[in-house]
């Protein structure tokens, strides 16, 4: 398989997003499928040579994590876990996101997390800079390997590896909808700038959540909220 770097860590380009993992508020857990079902495409995952797992926090509240901790302690491969920590606007300071990374890391029943995220650019009461500045300690104290960004503007990317730099971290990587249905990155200077700044892009919905699979048809409509990135790309 084709492989990438993150950080200083070389794994398979491939890995696997587990938003539906644990999640009945946008995907339908607990009824159309469950724990046994996720353990199967865990196995799979990993008999087929992948190691990234990509997962937060908010996934079914803490489930995903915490499903993916009890999968990988069966299995002896070495995975590369993302999480990834979610600004709400009441998390205020930072012994709320000292207690979000040790949340995490007790749910993924891991020592370090190989990459953590800031899920989204919403700094109402916690300035980016105290919040890399967390981040930052957390690396310093070994329960973060790597950091990252998600859904990061160009501009927020170059103030977030700015403020990075400036305390030795590098800022390793942005998470963001790209796909072939959705292509802005191409022409909103992120992937430019990532390349520029050595930061990986790493693509969420690649398959335009089943758009581009074949998975839906005129009698099989999607399902999904009013606020699917996909259908907002799909109008612009
Ligand atoms: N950072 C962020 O803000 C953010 C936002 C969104 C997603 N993500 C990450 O990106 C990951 C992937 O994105 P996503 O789940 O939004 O969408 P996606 O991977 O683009 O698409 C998932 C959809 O594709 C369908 N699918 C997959 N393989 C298929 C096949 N062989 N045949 C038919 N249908 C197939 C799935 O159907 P079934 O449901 O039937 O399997 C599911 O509906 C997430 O799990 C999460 O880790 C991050």
């Amino acid at each position: 398989m084709q492989t990438t770097t993150i950080g200083s860590q070389t794994i398979p380009a491939l890995g696997i997003g587990t938003w539906a993992w644990g999640d009945n508020l946008f995907w339908t857990y607990g009824k159309d499928y469950g724990a046994p079902e996720v353990k199967s495409a865990f196995d799979s995952a990993v008999n087929a040579g992948i190691t990234l797992f990509d997962t937060a926090e908010i996934y079914g509240s803490g489930e995903s994590e915490r499903l993916i901790g009890q999968f990988a302690k069966k299995v002896k491969t070495p995975l590369f876990i993302a999480t990834k920590y979610f600004p709400f606007p009441w998390r205020m300071g930072t012994a709320v996101v000292e207690k979000a990374i040790a949340n995490s890391l007790a749910r993924l029943q891991v020592d370090c997390i190989d990459l953590y995220q800031i899920h989204w650019p919403l700094h109402f009461l916690i300035p980016e800079k105290t919040l890399l500045q967390t981040l930052a300690n957390a690396v310093k104290r070994g329960q973060i390997k790597n950091i990252g960004v998600s859904n990061y503007s160009a501009p927020q990317m170059r103030t977030a590896q700015k403020i990075l730099a400036d305390l030795g971290i590098p800022l390793v990587s942005n998470q963001v909808n790209y796909s072939l249905l959705l292509r802005k990155i191409e022409t909103n200077g992120v992937l430019e700038t990532a390349q520029e700044l050595g930061i990986k892009i790493i693509a969420y919905s690649p398959l335009a959540q089943g758009l581009l699979t074949g998975k839906y048809r005129n009698t099989n409509p999607p399902k999904v909220p009013a606020n699917s990135i996909p259908a907002l790309a799909l109008r612009d």
